[in-house]
């Protein structure tokens, strides 16, 4: 038997940070080193200020650090020495060339396993920790073993399940870990160390072990299924709107069937993240590679939703004000893809922004986690160039002046027409509205893209709201959104 005493991950990000320290946490036995190439990144790790923020993770990493969890930029090193290496890159949408648009770029995954493969002495179980397309363990395996001298890879697919915002909540108590390997002997063995890895706290029957095609191929599914909720909540959203139904009603009413269940139906301005859009892109263009087309159009139309619901709840705020926001201060509250986190990637923030600044209104934005120099980086970037360089993107000049970033919602709110809730944190939700309101011009809006204000209550301080899939107010009705 194999006796696992060091971890090695390829890649300190979302995924590999947390879910290193948690491994460490749990295991105190096994030396756990996170490498990457990102000399920035690395050098936060090591710091007082993390480089991601999520609820419980400083703790975890305060409790290992320096013990058996280690932040390195020496990559080679600690991939020479490691007996499984986890490799968590980021996989983004390939943005030139074949499959542009929707394939997965592997250009990181591919030097990380050539790297792998040139610098290792001894057997090693290599782990697919990002998500990848189907039948990518193949490939590496090819290049692992082209390359081997003598030396025995298995390679293991591992996806990781943890959401932004809970990841550390997620990894203590995973509903499910997943593990696919090969069905031979040695696949079999590597499936089993891993397994005993995660044992230290997870219970066995929650560890499902598959081929490694099902494991790939489910991390893609379950990502699809998910934001397949959202677009079928949020198709809804318009009907809603359109009828006079309630789309939180609805959800209630259709999650209480068992069959259902309740999570994930909360209408909102759209699905955001680094996952849901990427994953989908990829399953697509997989479906159309395996000459599918059928199903590839099916999850297609998912993402056609997605934009529909930002384009919709831009043309709702415009057509609202008069059909113009030309030169009118809008309050943008919250721009992180979800509450609880300072990732903005993919965030529906960045679409409404652009449209509004499309049409010429200035923003002034206020997010508790994220600072303006990333937001006028966001807001400046062409769509899926944001996962590709590690480092900084340019900001063009123009956007500056359109945009504001302050550090506070009264600020963000002071004499704008509008407001609109783009994230659905809990302070926005107990803000002094009827302060916000005496500031405001008026009519004074405020377009919930979360659902979490109180429409009847905003309504007698004075303000028109506009809900995602709420019954309207006479003014929006009177002032319909042109497709
Ligand atoms: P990330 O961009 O935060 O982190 C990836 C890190 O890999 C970066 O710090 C980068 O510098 C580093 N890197 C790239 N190439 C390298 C190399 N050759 N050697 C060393 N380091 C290298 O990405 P992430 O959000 O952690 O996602 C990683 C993977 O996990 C993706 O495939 C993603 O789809 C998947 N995933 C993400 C989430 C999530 O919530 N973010 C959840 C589940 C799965
Ligand atoms: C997702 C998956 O949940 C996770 O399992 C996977 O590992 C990575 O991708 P993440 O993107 O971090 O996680 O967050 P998630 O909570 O799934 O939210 C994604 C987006 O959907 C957010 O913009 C969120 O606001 C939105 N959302 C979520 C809704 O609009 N309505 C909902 O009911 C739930």
């Amino acid at each position: 038997i194999l006796k696992m005493v060091k971890i090695c991950c390829i890649g300190a990000g979302y995924v590999g940070g947390p879910t290193m320290a948690v491994i460490a946490l749990k295991c105190p036995e096994i030396e756990v080193a996170v490498v990457d190439i990102s000399v920035s990144r690395i050098t936060a790790w090591n710091s007082d200020a993390l480089p991601i923020y999520e609820p419980g993770l400083d703790e975890v990493v305060k409790k290992c650090r320096g013990k058996n969890l280690f932040f390195s930029t020496d990559v080679e090193k600690h991939v020479s020495e490691a007996d499984i290496v986890f490799v968590s890159v980021n996989t983004p949408t390939k943005t030139q060339g074949l499959g542009a648009g929707k394939a997965a770029d592997l250009t990181y995954w591919e030097s990380a396993a050539r790297m792998i493969a040139d610098v290792s002495k001894s057997n090693k179980i290599v782990v697919e920790k990002s998500t990848v397309p189907v039948k990518t363990a193949e490939a590496i395996e090819k290049i692992l073993n082209h390359n081997s001298k003598g030396i025995d890879f298995q390679i293991l697919s591992n996806p990781e399940f943890l959401a932004e915002g809970t990841a550390i909540q997620d990894l203590f108590n995973p509903d499910r870990v997943l593990i696919g390997g090969r069905e031979t002997p040695g696949g079999q063995k590597a499936i089993e160390a891993l397994r005993d890895v995660y044992a230290h706290w997870v219970p066995v029957d929650r560890i499902i072990c598959t081929n490694l095609w099902s494991a790939e191929l489910s991390k893609l599914a379950a990502n699809a299924f998910l934001a397949q909720r959202i677009s079928s909540v949020n198709a809804m959203s318009a009907l809603c709107e359109a009828t006079g139904a309630d789309v939180s009603q609805v959800s209630h009413a259709v999650g209480k069937d068992t069959r259902i269940g309740p999570k994930f139906l909360n209408s909102s301005v759209g699905f955001g993240g680094s996952c849901f859009q990427k994953d989908i892109l990829n399953l697509v263009y997989i479906c159309e590679c395996n000459g599918l087309p059928e199903v590839a159009n099916y999850w297609k139309q998912v993402i056609k939703i997605n934009d529909y619901q930002k384009t919709r709840f831009v043309n709702r705020i415009v057509s609202s004000m008069f059909n113009t926001v030309s030169g009118k201060k809008i309050a943008i509250l919250g721009f992180a893809f979800k509450k609880d986190t300072g990732d903005t990637r993919e965030t529906p923030a960045i679409d409404v922004c652009k449209g509004l600044l499309g049409d010429k209104a200035l923003l002034s934005i206020y997010d508790p986690q994220v600072n303006e120099e990333q937001i006028q980086r966001d807001l400046a970037m062409n769509k899926f160039d944001w996962d590709h360089p590690v480092h900084l993107q340019p900001m063009s000049p123009t956007s500056i002046k359109q945009v504001n970033v302050v550090w506070d919602a009264y600020a963000a709110t002071k004499d704008a027409h509008g407001v609109c809730i783009l994230t659905e944190w809990d302070e926005f939700k107990t803000l002094d509205y009827q302060r916000i309101y005496d500031n405001m011009r008026k009519p004074a809006f405020i377009f919930d893209g979360r659902n979490v204000v109180d429409e009847a209550k905003l309504r007698a301080i004075g303000f028109i709201v506009y809900s995602i899939g709420k019954p309207l107010d006479q003014w929006l009705k009177d002032m319909p959104a042109v497709a």
